[in-house]
C-alpha cells in the first residue's frame, strides 16, 4: 500500500501527508479494540517504568504474565488453564505441535487444505497450500492434509496421529465456516483415536467472530488452543494453552523441553491484559455480533445490484466478500483504498475480500465504510 503512517487511533490510520484511512482489516486481525487504545498505552507505560525483560521464561514470577495467564484461564473453557506465552502466532503453533508429539509419543499430524498456521518450519509444514510449502521442503514429515469440512474423511485420522490442527474458521483460506457438525465430529474422532485436537484461534480469538473464542460456536473444546494477534492489544504476543496434565510433559525428559527468552514479555502481557479487560468490560464480543449482522445485510443488499458478488459470509466481524475474479477483487480493493478504506484479500483465496474492522467501530464509521464499498463496487 505504501502508506507512511504518522499515527493511528481507533479505526483510523493517518499518514505523514495528513490523509486518513479507515482500517477495515485491523492490521490483519490485531486491532480488535482499535489502534493505540489509551488503556493499553497506559498499561505499557506503567509496566515499562517498572521493568522490561528481567529473566528468561518462568525463572522469576512476573505479575504481568501471571495476571494475564490467570485471566485467560478464567475465560477459556476447562481444562484449558495452563498458558505458555510466545512472541507470535507461528511460535504458538510450534509449541503446540511439539507438545502434542511429546504427550502422545506419536509423530504424524493431520491438517486441512487451505489452512494457514504461520511461516516457521513446523507451522509452515501444516499450512495447507503447496505453493507456500514447496520452496522450503523438506519440511516436517508425516503430515496429511484432509479437505476442510468433509466429515466423512475424518475416519482417516488414526492411532498414529499425534494431533490434528485446524482453525475453527479458515481465515486465509477465504473465511470458510464449517458446517455445524464438522468440528464436533472432529473432536469425537480425535478422542476416539487418542490424537490431540489443536484449535488455532490466532485470527478468530478475542471477540472477532461474535464469541470470545470461535470454539463457542460449536461447543467444542480442543486439547490445545493457540492465540496471538489481538492477544497483545497491539504488542507482539502469542500463547498456547492446554490442560496442566498435558502441559506438564514439557517439565521432564528433558526438563525445560521448550523454552523462550522473550515469550511473554512483561510489557506485551500488560498490554494484553488491558486489551482483554476492554473487550470484556465493553462487551465487544456482542458488538461484533451485532455489527457483523449489519454489514452482512448491507453487503447482501449490494449483491442484489452487482452480478460480480458471488457470496457474503462470516461470523461477527470476520467477513468475506467473494467476488467474481481476482482482477475485479484487486481493483475493488484499490478503489476502496483510494477513497480512504483499507481492505484486503485473503492469502489463499484472492477473490475473497477480507472485512474485519475493529470491534469498536462506530455506526458512523460503519456507514462511511459501507458507502465507500458501495461506490468502489459500482
Ligand atoms: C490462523 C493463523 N495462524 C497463525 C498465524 C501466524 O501468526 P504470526 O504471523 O503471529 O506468526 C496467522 C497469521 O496470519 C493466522 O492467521
Amino acid at each position: 500500500m505504501g502508506l507512511e503512517i504518522d499515527h493511528a487511533e481507533g479505526v483510523t490510520l493517518t499518514t505523514k501527508d495528513g490523509k486518513t484511512y479507515f482500517d477495515f482489516i485491523s492490521g490483519i486481525g490485531v486491532a480488535n479494540i482499535g489502534h493505540t487504545h489509551p488503556d493499553v498505552v497506559n498499561a505499557i507505560k506503567e509496566q515499562a517504568e517498572k521493568y522490561l525483560h528481567v529473566m528468561v521464561y518462568g525463572e522469576t514470577i512476573q505479575a504481568a504474565q501471571v495476571d494475564l495467564a490467570e485471566k485467560l484461564a478464567m475465560v477459556l473453557p476447562n481444562p484449558l488453564s495452563q498458558v505458555y506465552f510466545t512472541n507470535s502466532g507461528t511460535e504458538a503453533n510450534e509449541g503446540a505441535l511439539k507438545l502434542a508429539k511429546k504427550w502422545t509419543g506419536r509423530k504424524r499430524f493431520i491438517s486441512f487444505e487451505q489452512s494457514y498456521h504461520g511461516d516457521t518450519q513446523g507451522a509452515c509444514s501444516v499450512t495447507g497450500r503447496d505453493i507456500y510449502r514447496k520452496p522450503f521442503e523438506p519440511l516436517l514429515p508425516g503430515i496429511t492434509f484432509l479437505p476442510f469440512n468433509e466429515t466423512k474423511r475424518l475416519s482417516e485420522i488414526d492411532q498414529s496421529v499425534a494431533a490434528v490442527i485446524t482453525e475453527p474458521i479458515q481465515g486465509e483460506g477465504g473465511i470458510r465456516i464449517p458446517d455445524q457438525d464438522f468440528l464436533p465430529a472432529l473432536r469425537a474422532r480425535c478422542s476416539e483415536v487418542g490424537a490431540l485436537l489443536i484449535f488455532d484461534e490466532v485470527q478468530t480469538g478475542f471477540g472477532r467472530t461474535g464469541k470470545l473464542f470461535a470454539l463457542e460456536h460449536w461447543n467444542t473444546v480442543p486439547d490445545i488452543i493457540t492465540l496471538a494477534k489481538a492477544l497483545g492489544g497491539g504488542m507482539p504476543l502469542g500463547a498456547f494453552v492446554s490442560s496442566p496434565e498435558i502441559m506438564t510433559t514439557f517439565s521432564t525428559d528433558p526438563p525445560l523441553s521448550h523454552v523462550t527468552t522473550f515469550g511473554g514479555h512483561p510489557v506485551s502481557c500488560a498490554a494484553g491484559l488491558a486489551s482483554l479487560n476492554i473487550i470484556l468490560k465493553n462487551d465487544l464480543t456482542q458488538r461484533a455480533d451485532q455489527l457483523g449482522k449489519k454489514i452482512k445485510t448491507a453487503l447482501q443488499g449490494l449483491a442484489q445490484r452487482s452480478s460480480c458478488i458471488r457470496a457474503v459470509r462470516g461470523k461477527g466481524l470476520m467477513i468475506g466478500l467473494e467476488l467474481c475474479d481476482a482482477d475485479t477483487t484487486a481493483a475493488f480493493v484499490r478503489k476502496a483504498l483510494n477513497a480512504g478504506l483499507i481492505l484486503g484479500w485473503t492469502l489463499h483465496t484472492n477473490t475473497v475480500v477480507r472485512i474485519a474492522p475493529p470491534l469498536t467501530l462506530t455506526e458512523e464509521e460503519l456507514g462511511k465504510g459501507l458507502d465507500i464499498m458501495d461506490r468502489a463496487l459500482a
